[in-house]
C-alpha cells in the first residue's frame, strides 16, 4: 500500500495541480471541465477494463460516466489509445485497479466543490458511493494486501500503477488539457 503510494505520489501530485477539473472556475466552465474529464477517462476506462476485470475492481465507475456522458449528448473517447502495457499478471492488474479506485476518493472532494461552483447537472461520476465511498475504499485495500504478498508482486503493481498514470497524463495532454 504504501509502495504504491509512493511510486504514484508524484505523478498523483502533476494531475492534481494541473487539471482543468481541479481548477476553481465558474459553474459553466466547472461542468465543461468535467465533461473533458469524462471524455477523456473513458477512453482510459475502456482501454484498463480486461485488467480491470482481471483484479475484479475498479469497473463500476464506467456506468455512471457513460450515463453523464450520455445525458450530456457526448461521445467519450474510443478505446484503442493505450501505450504498451507493462505487463498482464494478475500483480500488474492489482496496479492498475488502484489508481481507478483511488481515483474515485479525489471524486468526493471535486464533487463537493462543483457543486459549490453552482453545477446543477448530474455528476454521477464523481458522486461515486457517496458517503460509502470509504468503507468501499477500505474493503479494496484490504483484498489489495491480501493479493500482493511478494515483493515482487508490490514491483509489479507500482509499475503497473504508475504506467496507468503516466497514461492518462498522455492523454490529457494530447487532448491540451495538461502542459
Ligand atoms: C483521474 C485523475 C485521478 C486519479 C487517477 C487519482 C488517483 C488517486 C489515487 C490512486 C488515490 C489514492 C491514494 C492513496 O493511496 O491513498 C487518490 C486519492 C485522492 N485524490 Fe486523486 N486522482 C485523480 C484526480 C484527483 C484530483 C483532480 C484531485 C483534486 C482534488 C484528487 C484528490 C485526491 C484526494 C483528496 C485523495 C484522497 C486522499 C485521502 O483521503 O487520503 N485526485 N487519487
Amino acid at each position: 500500500m504504501q509502495a504504491l503510494r509512493d511510486a504514484t505520489q508524484a505523478l498523483h501530485a502533476q494531475l492534481d495541480s494541473q487539471l482543468p477539473l481541479a481548477r476553481p472556475a465558474d459553474a459553466r466552465q466547472s461542468l465543461g471541465h468535467y465533461h473533458g474529464h469524462l471524455r477523456v477517462l473513458h477512453g482510459w476506462l475502456q482501454d484498463l477494463a480486461p485488467l480491470l476485470q482481471r483484479a475484479g475492481w475498479g469497473l463500476d465507475p464506467l456506468e455512471p460516466l457513460r450515463a453523464d456522458l450520455a445525458e450530456a449528448g457526448l461521445a467519450g473517447d474510443p478505446p484503442g489509445q493505450a501505450g504498451p502495457l507493462p505487463g498482464t499478471d494478475i500483480a500488474h492488474a492489482w496496479g492498475v485497479a488502484y489508481v481507478v479506485e483511488g481515483s474515485q476518493l479525489g471524486g468526493r472532494v471535486l464533487f463537493q466543490r462543483l457543486r459549490r461552483a453552482g453545477v446543477q447537472a448530474p455528476l454521477r461520476y464523481l458522486e461515486g458511493r457517496g458517503p460509502g465511498t470509504g468503507a468501499h475504499w477500505n474493503g479494496f485495500l484490504q483484498a489489495l494486501r491480501t493479493a500482493l504478498a511478494q515483493p515482487a508482486e508490490v514491483q509489479a503493481a507500482c509499475q503497473a500503477a504508475c504506467w496507468a498514470f503516466e497514461d492518462l497524463l498522455a492523454r490529457f495532454r494530447r487532448q491540451g488539457m495538461v502542459p
